[in-house]
């Protein structure tokens, strides 16, 4: 199977799904490239049910995505059809074991002792959604947290456009290293980690962790995304400056687009690759917790680049 790079500097795509071993796979997600597929490589979810959740699930939508919780084995999003919720939860678990399978095998050991996460389907367009800032997906940013506290794994997302007509549009800025080099004094991260050098979590935050865990077992709505540690409160200040910042909206250093067609597939490492959907609608999206002791490319970890930074500004000599 022959490879190749094919848009621009982010993108590669995957011509066959045996294109790159395990570990050449890997690697390249955790440089921050977004791996594409021209067709989703295993089998979608039925046609006729796909046409039904995109013709009835905007109708019913109360939150911003419709997701399959697996830890609390719940549904979160439909409201006030029983009927629909039934059907959009069987095709998201039937879509996010397919997923897990896939990955596994094109992955590896990448994914030992993985997070199996949210499956959503994104009915929305996402051009001139009009969300909050923090919420849109239409504003360059890096995930972080994924559904609460990361700790500082990998945040994993393969993503299907299951609208039949339109390409999903993305956007790039570059990697997370790459914008944090130009960016983290103007995202005000220097005190943050100077004053902040264990970005692991206390006795105290673990506690409160290892609680919000049971109560997400047991099917308290959305507890998990209570959780919170000194890394994903660093990483979520930088997505936020990423969306509320002008200057930083203004510049187009590092910007790039991408477009996926009806039917194709793509993954990413979201906390490294940077990414804005600026159009399109219906999606499928699957989000998986790689831990860090998975990665290879240190280098490319944000917990990795945040810890050296901090060590690098405590070693300084106080003025
Ligand atoms: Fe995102």
């Amino acid at each position: 199977m022959k490879d190749q790079e094919i848009v621009g500097r982010s993108v590669i795509e995957c011509e066959g799904i045996h294109s790159f071993t395990p570990a050449q796979l890997a690697q390249k997600l955790e440089r921050g490239k977004i791996v594409s597929f021209p067709s989703c490589p295993f089998p979608l979810p039925d046609l006729d049910l796909l046409s039904k959740l995109r013709a009835e699930l905007p109708l019913s939508l109360k939150v911003k995505n419709v997701s399959y919780h697996p830890e609390a084995d719940r549904l979160i999003g439909v409201s006030g059809n029983r009927r629909l919720e039934g059907l959009a939860k069987q095709v998201l678990v039937e879509h996010s074991e397919r997923v897990e399978s896939f990955l596994q095998s094109v992955l590896g050991d990448f994914t030992d002792n993985w997070v199996v996460g949210t499956s959503s389907f994104r009915p929305i367009e996402e051009r001139g959604r009009c969300l909050g800032n923090h919420a849109s997906n239409e504003l360059v940013h890096v995930d972080a947290g994924a559904y609460g506290a990361t700790n500082g794994s990998r945040i994993l997302r393969f993503f299907v456009n299951v609208n039949p007509l339109d390409d999903r549009v993305w956007a790039t800025r570059g990697t997370f290293a790459e914008l944090f080099e130009r960016h983290h004094t103007a995202a005000e991260l220097d005190e943050l980690l100077g004053s902040n050098r264990d970005l692991e979590k206390g006795p105290l935050n673990r506690v409160r962790s290892s609680i919000l865990a049971g109560l997400a077992q047991v099917g308290v709505s959305m507890a998990r995304s209570l959780d919170s540690s000194p890394y994903d409160r660093a990483m979520r200040r930088f997505h936020n400056y990423m969306k509320d910042d002008a200057e930083f909206k203004a510049s187009s250093i590092g910007y790039e687009e991408m477009r996926f067609a009806p039917w194709t597939a793509w993954m990413a490492l979201t906390d490294t690759a940077s990414h804005a959907c600026i159009s399109g609608r219906h999606a499928l999206v699957n989000t998986f917790l790689i831990p860090l002791e998975n990665c290879r490319e240190t280098k490319s970890a944000p917990m990795e680049i945040l810890r050296s930074f901090a060590a690098n500004r405590a070693a300084r000599p106080s003025d």
